[in-house]
């Protein structure tokens, strides 16, 4: 080509695009966006505070809490692979999760991730492969036997393990870092409930365990799936490399793990999730195939695992700064240990608490609820918009989009909590005679368990698992933060602290 007509040719190519960027940027209304890159170079500046740079762009909108973005400013592929809603609107939430609950699955993208480690269980399906998995497992989630398993589990792991261990740092005036504490906690406490089997992660000397380790290894490799185009970590995983190749190791351990522990279930069955699965049948009257359980059982790990020890390290945290608040916990818990135990101190932490009086600790329940209000375990989720909407906030959503519901910035907008809403208050989730728990009539402000079709089905079982630890800690001790230690967040999935909570354990006089 002459270079006259080349010159031409770039400058109308470079008019036409800046036109249309134009036409795009001004029906954008987030972060500022530049050619190609759209948000991308906020995103980035922002990666250490996301959620609060999220929030940030929720509350610059004013009343909507309702933005859009793009991170791919190219034509054809920015209104849907880079095209972002980003809402916190109880009804935008609403329509998304329950209403419409059809248009917004987790999507292929999602799916295509998750789908080396999770299959099609329940945590990474849609459509009809979901439906039954979730009939049959709330079926489960409702059985009072369930619960009695989970108290079990968790009252064990209390009992001979937790209280040593802080025993141990209490006489020894060292410090320890709660978070890691409580994430091998949960994690055996999920692995008893979902297979039966304790891979005792908690244990005095804090040893390395080859199943959590290739599971930790395998969730962080498909996290990372999510963060690049997908032809990349295909092409990864076809060339068997770098983090693909690290998932491919980690699931062969977990592999080997899983059919371990549903050999032994077969051949001494007891209360646990796979047990109970391995009972039932699919649609078409089968029972489920080894393949399919072993899938089954991974999804509830990690719907489990993290999400409520990332809870109590808030809650502890959040008490730890707030005296009234820790002082109010210790006197509920007191006033029902002495009508269950009576008047001697030493029988109140003797053992940990029995069902019966965990559910009467309602204060303690606000406690948990507000710091999940404030740190939800899950920060942010996203849907994948199948066809063209309209959000009831009036925002056009185009197909092939991704919606995000920000559940961190829910419960930090004014608009929705009220002026207070940066304070931990448990007192606002209690009835006017302070005497039982009350969710907010608008079910759509709290979404920390999720909510509609797909609400978390834990919910009661994280509660109960919850009160029984913080009993068992504040109960015993008053925690006191380690000078220098920074708790801030760390931006991943899951809201986790990034250098932990490293605190010091005195003992409580009661
Ligand atoms: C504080 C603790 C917990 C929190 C904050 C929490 C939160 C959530 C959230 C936000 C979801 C929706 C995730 C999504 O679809 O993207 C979810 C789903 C789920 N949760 Fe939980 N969860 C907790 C504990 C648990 C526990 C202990 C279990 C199991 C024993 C559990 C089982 C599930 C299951 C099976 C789902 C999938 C439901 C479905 O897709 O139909 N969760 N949870």
């Amino acid at each position: 080509m002459e270079t006259p007509l080349l010159l031409f040719t770039v400058a109308a190519a470079t008019s036409a695009y800046l036109l249309w960027f134009y036409l795009l940027s001004r029906r954008l209304t987030g972060p500022k966006v530049w050619p190609l890159v759209g948000s991308l170079p906020l995103l980035f500046i922002n990666r250490r505070r996301i959620h609060d740079w999220m929030a940030a762009n929720l509350r610059a909108t004013g009343g909507a809490a309702t933005y859009q973005t793009c991170t791919i400013c190219i034509p054809f592929l920015a209104r849907k692979q880079g095209f972002y809603t980003v809402t916190c609107h109880p009804r935008n939430i609403e329509h998304i999760l329950r209403t419409r609950f059809d248009n917004y699955p987790k999507g292929p993208d999602y799916q295509a991730a998750f789908h080396d480690l999770l299959g099609q269980g329940i945590f990474n399906s849609d459509g009809e492969t979901w439906l039954i998995q979730r009939k049959t497992a709330a079926l489960e989630f409702t059985t009072r036997t369930l619960r009695q398993a989970m108290a079990r589990w968790v009252n064990r792991t209390i009992k001979n393990r937790l209280w040593l261990i802080l025993e141990k740092a209490a006489t020894e005036n060292t410090s320890v870092d709660l978070q890691d504490l409580l994430l091998r906690l949960t994690f055996d406490n999920i692995c008893g409930l979902t297979f039966g089997k304790d891979p005792e992660t908690l244990s005095p000397d804090l040893p390395e365990n080859p199943f959590a380790k290739a599971f930790d290894s395998a969730t962080e490799a498909t996290l990372q799936r999510l963060l690049y185009p997908g032809f990349l970590w295909r092409l990864q995983k076809f060339l068997s490399i770098g983090a693909e190749l690290r998932l491919e190791n980690s699931l062969n351990i977990v592999e080997n793990y899983m059919t371990e522990a549903l050999n032994a279930r077969k051949e001494a069955p007891s209360d646990d999730l796979l047990s109970r699965f391995m009972k039932r049948r699919d649609t078409d009257g089968n029972n489920f195939p080894d393949a399919v359980l072993k899938r089954i059982a991974l999804n509830f790990v990690l719907a489990g695992r993290d999400t409520s020890s990332v809870a109590l390290s808030w809650f502890f945290y959040s008490v730890m700064n707030d005296k009234h608040v820790e002082e109010k916990i210790i006197a509920e818990i007191t006033t029902v240990l002495k009508e269950t135990r009576g008047e001697d101190p030493r029988a109140w932490v003797d053992d940990p608490l029995v069902f019966d009086e965990a559910d009467r600790l309602v204060y303690l329940k606000a406690a948990l609820a507000e710091t999940l209000r404030l740190y939800p375990s899950v920060p942010e989720d996203f849907k994948y918009v199948v066809s063209d909407d309209v959000l009831p906030d009036g925002t056009h959503v185009p197909a092939g989009s991704t919606v995000t519901y920000s559940i961190y910035s829910v419960g930090r907008m004014k608009s929705i909590w009220g002026e207070d809403c940066m304070e931990f208050k448990p007192e606002r989730w209690l009835s006017e005679d302070g005497d039982r728990f009350e969710t907010p009539k608008d079910g759509y402000k709290f979404v920390a368990f999720n909510a509609g079709p797909r609400t978390c089905l834990g919910k009661d079982l994280a509660y109960l698992q919850m009160k029984s630890v913080a009993s068992a800690v504040l109960l015993r001790y008053r925690l006191a933060p380690v000078p220098g230690h920074r708790v801030e967040q760390k931006m991943s999935l899951t809201l986790f602290m990034n250098n932990g909570l490293r605190v010091y354990l005195h003992p409580r006089v009661l």
